[in-house]
């Protein structure tokens, strides 16, 4: 089985397991890992936010158009952000390292 591994803010690094085909938001709501996905993948919000490592951020498919304006969108935008619910886990990925960023904003529940 694949793994993963999370960043929290605080700088934890938590490894998961990272079954095939499911996407890193999947993955970490699987694991109690605090990373929000608000629109459950339907790439409608940004609060599935996360940054990949450098290392590993080639070896990911490119974004989508769509992606790319959501992230747009996102706070505390890097050059290697993406959305987690658009990564899907692959044999490639397997040891795949992401952080969680700071803050999100999420416009869906904002009042
Ligand atoms: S969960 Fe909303 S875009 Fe990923």
């Amino acid at each position: 089985m694949p793994k993963m591994t999370f960043i929290k803010p605080g700088g934890e690094r938590v490894e998961v397991e990272a079954p095939l085909g499911l996407s890193v938001l999947e993955i970490a709501h699987r694991n109690n890992i605090d990373l929000e996905g608000a629109c459950e993948g339907s790439l409608a919000c940004s609060t599935c936010h996360v940054i990949v490592d450098p290392e590993w951020y080639d070896v990911l498919e490119g974004a989508s158009e769509d992606e790319e304006d959501m992230l747009d969108l996102a706070f505390g935008l890097t050059h290697t952000s993406r959305l987690g619910c658009q990564i899907k886990m692959t044999d490639e990925l397997d040891g795949l390292t992401v952080s969680l960023p700071q803050a999100t904003r999420n416009m869906m529940v904002e009042k």
